[in-house]
């Protein structure tokens, strides 16, 4: 049976990387005989456009019945004073929440040939390799009562973080998982000296701790891990942490592999479906302009094909050709130290011919 690839490139930069993914993904349909079906469809601040939706229904439709997701990127200042259901970021917290996407796997790895693209010191990043595992459909982002009071004086807004023992277990299993595959140690990140839901998560965390001896588990408050990891990030090798503190560290984590335009990530449901997406956003600041780094959207390729389309030996191949492309000196304007880059447009072209060439 033909495994079914849902491709929502969305807005800004979402559209161009996405273009370079597709045409990798096109080219190795061809060569390796893949049986996928693949259906594009628009999504965000372009399908609001359309039809007044950010995430239509067909396209919800669509995405709980693909294999995987490939996700562009939404938002741009355009829609920023929409109503929260109409902005463009709706389209991507309804489908981690409705396809129960609770695990974001965000991987931050450094080519060594880039560390002069990192602004940390080389021997501060050498050799870095962390994977953050984020919890994606709870905490803050979603927690009830959320809202906005207007008729009271003084006017206030408020937000709920809030967890529960479930929610907590499911994010450490993965995230315990991942260390025993991995180097086997595992930091835990919250806030327990101040929130009641961080030392909840932390007394969760450590009871789990007794049902994986081989990992050593440590744990941060998020301040300090934020601190950390500029200042001695090789000290991490799976991090995890809530929806809200793993939203902001893998940002830090991103940058310090020289461009937030190098990393792709999963969101998992536990089964093998799983929507994929780079770790920037939209970028509407360069978008249209041809310059945007691709090779975020092509990892998040490589990591459908190995985790939702059971093509690992395909996978691997992409990824081998991604360091092969740094190894050879190719740079995309994110990455370039000097006026010689490839424009989006060109980087697939590239990828292609290392696969071609092996
Ligand atoms: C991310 C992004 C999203 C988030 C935004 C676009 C809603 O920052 O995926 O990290 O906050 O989760
Ligand atoms: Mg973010």
């Amino acid at each position: 049976m033909s495994k079914k690839i849902l491709v929502l490139p969305g807005d800004g930069i979402g559209q161009e990387v996405t273009d370079a993914a597709m045409q990798i993904l096109k080219f190795t349909i061809k060569k390796f005989n893949l049986n996928f079906s693949i259906n594009t469809l628009d999504v965000g601040g372009t399908a609001y456009e359309k039809t007044g939706s950010p995430i239509p229904h067909e396209v919800l439709q669509a995405a709980k019945e693909a294999d995987a997701i490939l996700f562009g990127a939404v938002g741009a200042p355009q829609w920023d004073n929409l109503s929260w259901d109409d902005r463009p970021e709706n389209a991507l917290l309804t489908l981690r929440k409705e396809l129960n996407l609770f695990a974001n796997l965000r991987p931050a790895f450094l080519f060594n040939e880039l560390s002069e693209a990192s602004p940390i010191k080389e021997k501060i990043i050498e050799g870095l390799d962390i994977l953050i595992v984020r919890e994606l459909t709870g905490g803050i982002y979603f927690g009830e009562p959320r809202g906005v009071i207007e008729d009271e004086t003084p006017n206030y807004a408020f937000n709920t973080m809030i967890y529960n023992e479930d929610e907590i277990r499911r994010i450490a299993k993965i995230a315990f998982e991942s260390a025993q595959k991995r180097s086997g140690r595992l930091c835990s990140v919250e806030k327990a000296n101040v929130l009641e839901v961080s030392k909840f998560w932390r007394s969760i965390v450590t009871e789990m701790s007794a049902e994986y001896p081989d990992v050593e588990l440590s744990h941060q408050l998020a301040d300090n891990t934020a601190m950390q990891l500029v200042l001695n990030p090789n000290q991490f090798d799976v991090i995890v942490a809530s929806n809200l503190f793993g939203d902001i560290l893998s940002d830090i984590a991103a940058t310090l592999t020289g461009s937030i335009g190098m990393l792709p990530s999963a969101s998992l449901d536990g089964s093998l479906k799983g929507m994929y997406e780079p770790c920037h956003g939209s970028a509407p600041d360069i978008a249209n302009q041809d310059i945007a780094n691709p090779l975020a959207m092509i990892g998040s390729l490589s990591m459908a094909l190995k985790y939702s389309l059971d093509e690992e030996v395909v996978s691997n191949k992409i990824d081998a050709a991604i360091k092969t492309f740094i190894q050879k000196g190719f740079r995309t304007k994110d990455i370039a130290t000097d006026e010689k880059y490839l424009k989006t447009s060109e980087v697939a072209g590239k990828i292609i011919k290392i696969i071609e060439d092996e």
